[in-house]
């Protein structure tokens, strides 16, 4: 069996983020999102991974992840020339999948388990031309929605409904037989001008062919927006992160709680508190860390608060009394402006957000 993972798209809502990279490469506790579905696939013991790429962001997802000997497997690369929907990015790797089941798995979404049972109960059961993973949320509206019967058959699949009948998401995980493909084929583009794999296995569905769900009951998070990223870093700290110190911490510091220090970060008259990761070659020095903060590599914070933020590499913070339930790109400075002290002086790119203190 092999792996596909859907790792091009526009992601249109992470900008700025995804001007300058992938959204797939985006961390979470320091590690990019796609490890984290390389990983869930991994463990189910497929050996042969194809990724979908595109033009703008493929070379640097290329470049990070590599061949796939890291993990033990074999990774391909599949460009897709423009994000033209899920079933439209199934077809583009029709080649490399052959005739064989597969496992699609859309790179930007975590869950909390594995997939492994599922993937070897669909392996086995060759009247199941099809199998979706589905998780009770509480806004299906905004969602792709499926109706179940008792048996965990799929009956009907909805696309973001405005009367939702269940409370079943899609959440990015599928299992297909290569009639998915004869599917594709026979669907249009849909309002959006995609190509919906919600529209192709529907048809599956009206065709009388064999769709089981699967429920999630560990979390999952779509790490779409701002908040849902910062929620992805909580969650994955606070269920995964284990003290492990390499960095240097000095006398006057202190570190309580879960917390990574990575090779060659110092610590400086400091105070961390868990769970927080600091990334490799960053530096404190009269700072403060709170709880859920995960610092990039060579990161530098002076005289600074920082609590349940996203820090990436490259950054530095001075002088700030204290920073908040922020994300902040690769190499952002935040510092005090020289000038009047009543003025902000910005140099934000396109679609940034600053939210100033109230008085
Ligand atoms: P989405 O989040 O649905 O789409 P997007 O990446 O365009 O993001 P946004 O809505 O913020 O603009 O995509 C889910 C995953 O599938 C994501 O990892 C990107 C990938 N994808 C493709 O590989 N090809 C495509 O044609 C599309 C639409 C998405």
């Amino acid at each position: 069996m092999k792996a596909l993972i859907l790792s091009g798209g526009a992601g249109t809502r992470l900008r700025p983020l995804t001007y300058t990279g992938a959204k797939q490469l985006v961390p979470v506790a320091n590690k990019p999102i796609l490890f984290y579905v390389i990983e869930n696939i991994v463990a189910t013991g497929i050996k042969d991974i194809g990724i979908i790429i595109a033009p703008e962001t493929g070379r640097e997802i290329i470049d990070r992840v590599g061949d796939g000997s890291r993990w033990g497997v074999t990774i391909q690369y599949i460009w897709q020339e423009k994000p033209l929907g899920l079933a439209h990015a199934v077809w583009v790797a029709k080649d490399y999948l052959g005739d064989n089941p597969f496992l699609m798995y859309l790179g930007d979404n975590l869950i909390g388990s594995r997939v492994t049972e599922e993937v070897k109960s669909f392996i086995e059961d060759e009247d199941l031309s099809a199998a979706i993973f589905l998780k009770s949320v509480s806004n299906p509206k905004a969602f792709g929605v499926a109706v179940i019967d008792e048996g965990g058959k799929v009956i009907d699949l909805i696309e973001k409904p405005e009367h939702p009948p269940s409370d079943l998401a899609l959440v990015g995980i599928y299992l297909f037989r290569p009639i998915i493909f004869e599917a594709i084929s026979r669907i249009r583009p849909s309002k959006r001008g995609e190509l919906e794999i919600t529209d192709a296995i529907s048809w599956l569905i009206k065709k009388g062919y064999n769709v089981q769900s699967h429920i999630v009951t560990s979390w999952w998070l779509d790490t779409g927006k701002k908040d849902d990223l910062l929620l992805a870093n909580d969650t994955v700290m606070d269920e995964w992160l284990t003290t492990d110190i390499q960095g240097i911490i000095d006398s006057g510091s202190r570190v309580t709680g879960r917390v990574v220090i990575e090779e060659g970060a110092r610590i400086e008259q400091s105070v961390v508190r868990g769970p927080a990761i600091i990334g490799a070659g960053s530096h404190l020095f009269h700072a403060y860390v709170g709880p859920f903060t995960a610092i990039g590599n060579n990161v530098r914070i002076v005289r600074a608060a920082v609590e349940h933020c996203v820090i990436m590499e490259g950054c530095v913070i001075e002088d700030v009394p204290r920073l908040e339930h922020s994300v902040l790109g690769r190499r952002v400075f935040v510092r005090p402006t020289p000038r009047n002290q009543e003025s902000l002086c910005l140099m934000v790119g396109d679609d940034c957000v600053v939210e100033i203190g109230r008085k």
